[in-house]
């Protein structure tokens, strides 16, 4: 048979397709959806980023193929970036590399890495990608309790005593559950990558989508992390430029260029007006960032309290773009599927399952902060009466 594409045969359908298929066919009837459900950040790019990139557009060799490392001013701003956020110093040549998401940066990091069979360490629940990334890369998945970093560590400390990982893959502040963790135990992970020897990679999406007065620590903070640590970054919620497709890579050097190796051959990199834009944009981080931020602790806000105050009790997150509810106790003896399929229907309120992101996440949805106060005045009304009845 010419169509056995093994690779792909047994994937599960995408965790996003799923809940589009289920609200594509009330849309489509042209109904109104309220919808929560992908971490698709719906405000706009910052203007002045984007004259950025309206104005390297009509540069002379602009359409060329630009470089799959990322450009060098790129590189730059980046290591700037680092520094000045997190007092870290990396080398822009051998230490960080551009990639098209962090998604792209992951998925090929990782067909870079592994060797057929080898093992992997997932938390769960996960964003999809740290889970698909390794099996599509012919890796053996073991699962750890992700349900909170102190499970974690827990669970990695069992599970070292029968696994020998090739990687480990960590999230924090972690989608879905929106944990943070501190210094301290990146420090713990650090050491138990040096006894054991493995690999990390620290996705770190949501590093400036951050409610407190704190900062989430980078693990590349930990003295030595770059020994066997990467960590990724992305401009798609820090700057409301999901669609522009810019993340990085940085830290480990054999990673980095492991990963540039397989790049070389993939890709041509971002579209270098793109990558020009997105420098301009880490450069003047300090005018952009704060105010996104600001409007998703006030969404935040909006709707925990109004959750809250219909009887949903959900806990307040500290960091990220989501909500990750518990189902209410009257709801408690179906699964998130089910669950949110009943608020799509009986409510035309869109969620994300907690299955998408593992077994564990069943008794979870998550709601992202991608909807204005209105929208969640009209939601939270229809909530009020499903709870209710
Ligand atoms: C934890 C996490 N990593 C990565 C991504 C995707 O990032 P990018 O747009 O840079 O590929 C997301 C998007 O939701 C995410 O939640």
């Amino acid at each position: 048979m010419l169509d056995n594409f093994d690779r792909v045969k047994n994937l599960p359908v995408y965790v996003f397709n799923v809940t589009h298929e289920l609200k594509s066919k009330y849309i489509d009837a042209g109904i109104d959806i309220i919808d929560f459900s992908m971490g698709n950040p719906d405000q706009d790019t910052p203007k002045e980023i984007i004259q950025e990139l309206i104005k390297g557009v009509e540069e002379p060799f602009a359409h060329r193929y630009a470089s799959s490392q990322g450009i060098d001013k790129l590189r730059q701003s980046m290591k700037n970036w680092l520094h000045n956020r997190f007092d870290l110093n990396l080398d822009p040549k051998s230490e960080i590399i551009v990639t098209l998401g962090s998604k792209e940066g992951i998925s090929h990091l990782s067909m870079a890495m592994i060797n057929a069979g080898e093992k992997v360490f997932v938390p769960e629940p996960c964003y999809p990608i740290h889970k698909y990334a390794f099996i599509l890369a012919g890796a053996e998945i073991i699962s750890l309790n992700g349900m909170s970093g102190d499970l974690l560590i827990d669970d990695l400390k069992v599970k070292l005593n029968h696994h020998r990982p090739k990687v480990l893959i960590l999230n924090f502040p972690t989608n879905p559950t929106t944990d943070c963790v501190n210094l301290y135990f990146f420090a713990e992970i650090i050491s138990l990558a040096k006894k054991y020897e493995f690999w990390i990679i620290h996705d770190f999406a949501y590093a400036d989508i951050i409610f407190s007065d704190k900062q989430h620590p980078s693990i590349l903070q930990v003295p030595g992390a770059k020994d066997v640590a990467v960590e990724t970054y992305s401009m798609s919620k820090s700057f409301n430029m999901p669609g522009w497709r810019i993340g990085f890579v940085y830290g480990n050097k054999k990673l980095v260029h492991a990963l540039k190796m397989i790049k070389s051959y993939y890709d041509y990199g971002t579209y270098g007006p793109i990558q020009k834009a997105c420098s301009f944009a880490l450069d003047n981080y300090q005018k952009f960032v704060p105010q996104i931020v600001k409007k998703y602790k006030e969404r935040r806000d909006y709707l925990s309290d109004g959750l809250n105050n219909i009887g949903w009790e959900v806990i307040k997150p500290d960091a990220t773009m989501f909500i990750w509810a518990k189902i209410p106790k009257k709801y408690s003896h179906l699964n998130s599927l089910k669950f949110s399929e009943l608020l799509l229907n009986e409510a035309n309120i869109s969620i994300t399952p907690g299955m998408s992101f593992g077994k564990l996440g069943d008794e979870y949805v998550r709601f992202s902060l991608i909807q204005e106060n209105n929208r969640v005045d009209i939601a939270l009304s229809k909530l009020e009466k499903i709870l209710s009845r």
